[in-house]
């Protein structure tokens, strides 16, 4: 399990890689460092191999992408709590575009998946909505009266 550095001041906080599928909330007032500290989250994970996906409202993570820039602020920074010679890298980002133009598209198109998908039907044949109307009939009939619980599979043998 990596230990990934996410925060430092009398202490360093570390974040356990094992446990990143634990919910968490950064919070803070503006200016506090949650977008940073989601993107040295982000670019920790990127380092061990792990892919993110992060749904960036705000654009403003996808900073991450470009390295950073000298400042006196970050100089004086580095230099408090000793990190020796910095160097800046931007992480590799992945772009994803619901119009399929400028970035990763963001949806599967049906002649990508279509094969795929029929690959898993047994009855080869993709669902028409009048498929559900036998399972639709029969619980809304008398017959199912004593069914209290149960899944009806209505996928043509797709899960099972
Ligand atoms: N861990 C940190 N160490 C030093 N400076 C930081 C740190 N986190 C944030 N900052 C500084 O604070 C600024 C605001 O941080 P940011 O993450 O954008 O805040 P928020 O998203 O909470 O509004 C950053 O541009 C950076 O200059
Ligand atoms: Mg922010």
């Amino acid at each position: 399990m990596a230990q990934m550095e996410i925060a430092k001041g009398n202490e360093e906080l570390y974040l356990l890689s094992g446990m990143s599928n634990r919910h968490g909330l950064v919070a803070g007032a503006t200016g506090t460092g949650k977008t940073v500290t989601l993107q040295v989250m982000a670019e920790s994970l990127s380092n061990i191999g792990v892919p993110v996906f992060a749904a960036d409202v705000k654009g403003d993570l996808s900073g991450i992408s470009q390295p950073g820039k000298r400042s006196p602020k970050f100089d004086e920074r580095v230099k408090k709590l000793g990190l020796g010679d910095w160097t800046f890298a931007g992480a590799p980002v992945v772009f994803w575009d619901v119009f399929g133009k400028e970035g990763h598209p963001v949806r599967a198109t049906v002649s990508e998946m279509g094969p795929l998908l029929m690959s898993r039907i047994r009855l080869g044949r993709f669902a028409e909505p009048s498929d559900l109307l036998g399972a639709a009939v029969f619980l809304a009939s008398a017959a199912s009266d004593f069914v209290t619980g149960q899944t009806l599979f209505v996928d043509g043998g797709f899960t099972s």
